[in-house]
């Protein structure tokens, strides 16, 4: 019956969505708890195919799973219809019983993706950097609880009476404030009310349905969104997104029971990216950096932003841990370190001659911070064909075992390639995220 939460430890994009693929085949029930299309999850399937997740969880190619996207998670209805149904072209999700969409889910509505943008703009040179997908505005409207919800969406007489408390407000705000044209109100009502039609039949009260599936000796996968750093309460605040992204929020963003949490496990790339703005201690502005970017093939699932790129900071890395509670480390991208001759680790912060170990929580102090290098020789090639740590080269090797030193936590999976079967574990075999570590 064990539940186990996987999160991104960086600023998103360590290449969780593969490891959930990964893991997923142990799994019974795969469970997004936060953000929304802001996610990219990139996938290559059996056949080779790249397929990119934004909002439906990372295990839905495995034909018997349940994938939940829960409560915490903002719904846009158009990109979830055009998910699913592309997924359905490539072949998966034939069974509805497949998907189960929380009927408390907030909605991202066309006014949230035009007022992403128009904050953006009102920020001049402070942008943020989102993604566009009307995360920070649909996410305001629930706390707000100006917001619609799934359960809305799908009942036409309660839909029509939402909008008619809320376009007002809404077309007030385009029009007075950001001189917008402001929108075709009866154009999204006959699109969504579409939607809610198509959607009805994944819409589910999620919480009990969980919470018997885990007493009945399930196996539960929590899938995180985003990374550790772009947390809204501990992350490089205001260059975050608008939710929790840590851990706890899978509880918040579900409905299963506090106790329920067996492990969290936290997915770290070998080596830092970020996409948006915001500071970033261990950038590399050099060559090294578009290195990486050519090597990591870094560029944004969800809007193609090439990211930026640096080396592995140890520092951000333990207050990852700390926030997570984290049970073991799954190292990704292994392989884009190979034929560098020097592989920089980040081991603490310097400022003005004191060294900091600790990352400030001022963005201002952050940006003034230097970071302090430990180097470690690097390696050529890691081989297509190796399956566990002791099949690394010795430099690899050595590059692992020295980020569980700094860290204090096992690595437990590390992955080499981006498919499926690129990993290595100490056994060779799937590691399992539901038994012992
Ligand atoms: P996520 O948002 O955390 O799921 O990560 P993304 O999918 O946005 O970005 C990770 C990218 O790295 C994707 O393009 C993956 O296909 C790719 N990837 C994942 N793991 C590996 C790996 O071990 N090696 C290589 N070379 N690519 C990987
Ligand atoms: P995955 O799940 C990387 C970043 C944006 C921006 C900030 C706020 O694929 O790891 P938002 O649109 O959320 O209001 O943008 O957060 N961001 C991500 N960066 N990976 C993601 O998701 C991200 N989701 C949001 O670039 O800096
Ligand atoms: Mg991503």
């Amino acid at each position: 019956m064990p539940a186990t939460v996987v999160v991104g430890c960086q600023w998103g994009d360590e290449g969780k969505g593969r490891i959930i693929d990964l893991l997923a085949e142990q799994a019974d029930y795969i469970v997004r708890f936060q953000g929304g299309a802001n996610a990219g999850h990139t996938l290559i399937d059996r056949h080779d195919r790249q397929v990119i997740l934004h909002l439906i969880p990372s295990g839905i190619l495995w034909p018997k799973k349940i994938c939940v996207i829960g409560n915490g998670v903002v719904v846009n209805p158009a990109k979830l219809v055009e998910e699913i149904n592309s997924l359905q072209q490539a072949g998966y999700l034939k069974d509805q019983s497949q998907l189960w969409i929380s009927d408390s889910c907030h909605l991202v509505m066309p006014y949230h993706l035009i007022l992403d943008g128009l904050e953006e703009e009102a920020r001049g040179s402070d942008k943020i950097g989102t993604t566009l997908r009307g995360i920070g505005p649909a996410y305001m409207d629930k706390v707000a609880r100006c917001g619609v919800r799934m359960a809305d969406l799908i009942d036409e007489q309660r839909f029509l009476q939402r909008m008619t408390n809320i376009l007002p407000s809404k077309q007030k705000l385009l029009k007075q404030l950001y001189n917008h044209a402001g929108i075709d109100e009866q154009k999204l009502i006959d699109e969504h009310l579409q939607y809610g039609e198509q959607l009805a039949a994944f819409v589910r009260q999620v919480p009990p349905l969980l919470n018997t599936a885990y007493a009945s000796g399930k196996n539960l996968l929590f899938e995180g969104a985003q990374g550790c750093e772009l947390d809204l309460d501990h992350g490089t605040y205001p260059y975050v997104t608008s939710t929790s992204t840590l851990a706890a929020a899978a509880i918040q963003g579900s409905g299963i029971g506090l106790k329920s949490i067996d492990r969290v496990l936290g997915v770290v790339k070998a080596y830092t990216t970020r996409v948006g703005g915001g500071p970033f201690v261990t950038e590399e502005h050099s060559e090294i950096g578009n290195q990486l970017v050519d090597k990591g093939k870094e560029f944004g699932a969800t809007t193609g932003r090439k990211r930026r790129c640096g080396w592995l900071d140890t520092v951000q890395l333990r207050q990852a841990l700390m926030l997570n509670g984290m049970d073991g480390i799954i190292l990704t991208k292994l392989d884009v370190l190979s034929g560098f001759a020097k592989i920089p680790i980040c081991v603490a912060y310097k400022k003005n001659g004191t060294t900091l170990e600790q990352m400030p929580t001022s963005i201002t102090e952050l940006a003034k911070v230097e970071p302090v290098y430990e180097e470690l020789p690097g390696w050529d090639i890691i081989r297509d064909e190796i399956h566990t740590f002791e099949d690394l080269p010795k430099n690899a090797r050595g590059f692992v075992r020295r980020i569980e030193e700094l860290l204090e936590v096992p690595i437990v999976i590390a992955s080499v390639g981006p498919k499926r079967e690129n990993y290595l574990s100490h056994s060779g075999r799937p590691f399992s995220p539901f038994s012992g570590l």
